[in-house]
């Protein structure tokens, strides 16, 4: 059918042996299948002190992608521009913990994909219904040194990589259900980007997709 370009199903195995993107950036697919369930349920609490919100942009737009944080850091977007905060400006708490389950998964990625020690002290969850989308950017608000660990939840997208350029040619990349990417070395700041969620229902989180992204933005033990 028309509305998908690849199947629903969620991949059979877990991948530990990482399929490369380019330098320091690969594809784990399947590698969070086996904690989607709880890790949606853990989504859908943490959501419930940290509510899910549309961010203004710098540019005088609203996102069409919903985000949420839990962590030392949350992530903001205003007219002012993108920083980390520690407290969520919405409700002046601080965001909700980053659970240890969560931690030890994005570290375990991290380290099949050849980046030892990574512990993040954040994560940024985005919410996709169909037609959200992220525009191409480069993530470079937080530590640099560390890598980024995306997770993916429920509907597939499309994941647009392409190169230091914002010019650079992009490749497509379906991202499904379980599937994890990591990026860092010389492919840190590679400009990536999701294209306009497809319409469908997912079995686990109906029309959403969920997109967890574990990033280490402040320095020292928290
Ligand atoms: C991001 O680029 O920060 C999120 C990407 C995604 O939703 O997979
Ligand atoms: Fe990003």
């Amino acid at each position: 059918m028309a509305q998908q370009e690849f199947a629903l199903d969620p991949p059979q195995h877990a991948d530990t042996v990482p399929k490369w993107l380019d330098t320091g950036a690969c594809v784990l697919r399947g590698l969070a299948i086996a904690r989607a369930v709880e890790m949606i349920a853990d989504i859908r609490r943490i959501a419930r002190g940290a509510p899910f919100r549309r961010m203004p942009t710098p540019g005088g737009g609203v996102m069409s992608v919903a985000m949420t944080c839990c962590g030392a850091a949350g992530w903001c977007s205003d007219s002012h521009g993108y920083r980390y905060v520690a407290r969520d400006p919405r409700t002046d708490r601080p965001w909700p913990p980053l659970p240890d389950t969560w931690r030890d998964l994005a570290t375990r990625a991290a380290t099949l994909a050849g980046y030892e020690g990574f512990v993040p002290d954040t994560c940024l969850i985005n919410g996709y219904r169909p037609g959200a989308r992220m525009g191409l950017h480069q993530d470079r608000d937080e530590r640099l040194d560390a890598p980024v660990v995306s997770l993916s939840f429920g509907l597939p997208a499309v994941f647009r990589w392409g190169g230091p350029r914002r010019t650079d040619p992009l490749r497509r990349i379906p991202l499904l259900h379980g599937d994890v990417v990591v990026w860092g070395g010389p492919s840190r700041l590679v400009f990536h980007g999701i294209a306009p969620l497809r319409p469908g229902a997912h079995p686990v989180t109906g029309p959403c997709r969920y997109n967890l992204t574990f990033r280490r933005v402040w320095q020292g033990d928290e």
